[in-house]
């Protein structure tokens, strides 16, 4: 692992990064706007002891400053006052951006973090479809619908490399992939170790299915957000370089606001679309954030 960070980062970077990844990552929570005010969250939390400070991307997002207990073990989370997620986690659903009439899919959806915070963005409203192909994860994923009160939502218990045989298409879909995790080292440090080149492998493989499957679902002038949370080149931009060289009307659009740095266009000594640079990269040692990848891909015709 380290050895690839050393290919696309340099010796210093890699350095940093590894530091960065053993500090502890800072908690935050997002408010579920669709039943309640942030401002009216924050003070019943306060008053509770916790200690909650404004995030710097989110106006509806805090970062859990001091937490006298467990933050899912609150009257507001069981009401579906707001969702434990990390900061990073919470760019794909807001760079996509649906809009209340849209019709949209979320392709990979338990636990539902990103699908709750679709609907929340959408108020609720339009056509939101989650799909998510392990059966043992619904259950979670049917709750928080649940809990944050989600109307505007049917989940599918499918696998989504076939969605292009159902005859859905979407005006945005968001591709939150399965994935290494190899950026969730701070979340959880055995990631150090746990995946092996061959996991990477074979899940490109997968993350290229799904990414076709998607494309193929959007309509003109749809756009999908494809995203992990791992930094490997492999994972992102060769799957995307790789899907994009074999569909045609399609480009990378450049993400207004940029909260990361820019993908990369030459990695591994290969050199990769230009339109690449317009993707995100977040780095632990940079953004203070998981490490973290998003792609916004607009069908053109
Ligand atoms: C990174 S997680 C998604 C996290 C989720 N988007 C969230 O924000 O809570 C990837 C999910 O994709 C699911 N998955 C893997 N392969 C799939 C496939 N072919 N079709 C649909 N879901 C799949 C996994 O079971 C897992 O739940």
């Amino acid at each position: 692992m380290i050895h690839r960070y050393i290919q696309f980062l340099g010796l210093k970077q890699t350095e940093q990064l590894l530091i960065a990844n053993d500090k502890p990552l800072k908690p935050y929570i997002r408010v579920n706007t669709l039943k309640i005010k942030p401002q009216i969250l924050k003070d019943r939390l306060e008053k509770k002891g916790f200690q909650l400070k404004p995030s710097k991307w989110f106006s509806y997002s805090f970062e859990v400053h001091e937490a006298p207990f467990n933050l899912g073990a609150t009257h507001e989370f069981l009401l579906g006052y707001y969702y434990l997620q990390n900061l990073a986690s919470m760019l794909p659903a807001s760079i996509l951006n649906p809009q209340k009439h849209d019709i949209v899919i979320d392709m990979c959806a338990a636990p539902g973090s990103k699908a709750t915070q679709l609907a929340q963005i959408m108020r609720n409203q339009g056509n939101l479809i989650l799909i998510e192909k392990n059966a043992l994860r619904i259950p979670a994923l049917t709750i928080n619908v649940r809990r944050l009160g989600i109307i505007n939502s049917t989940i599918l218990n499918f696998d989504a490399t076939k969605l292009s045989n159902y005859g859905i298409m979407g005006d945005k879909i968001l591709l939150d992939a399965p994935c290494t995790g190899e950026g969730l080292v701070r979340e959880d440090p055995t990631r150090k170790k746990s995946r092996t080149i061959n996991d990477l492998k074979s899940l490109a493989k997968v993350q290229k299915k799904l990414l076709k499957a998607g494309l193929n679902s959007l309509k003109t002038e749809g756009m999908l957000l494809y995203s992990t949370c791992s930094i490997a080149p492999e994972e992102n931009e060769l799957v995307v370089n790789d899907v994009l060289k074999e569909l045609e009307n399609f480009a990378v659009v450049k993400i207004s606001n940029a909260y990361g740095i820019p993908g990369l266009i030459q990695v591994y000594g290969k050199s990769l679309r230009e339109d690449l640079k317009f993707s995100n990269r977040l780095y632990p040692h940079i953004h203070d954030t998981i490490g973290f990848y998003l792609c916004l891909i607009k069908r053109i015709e």
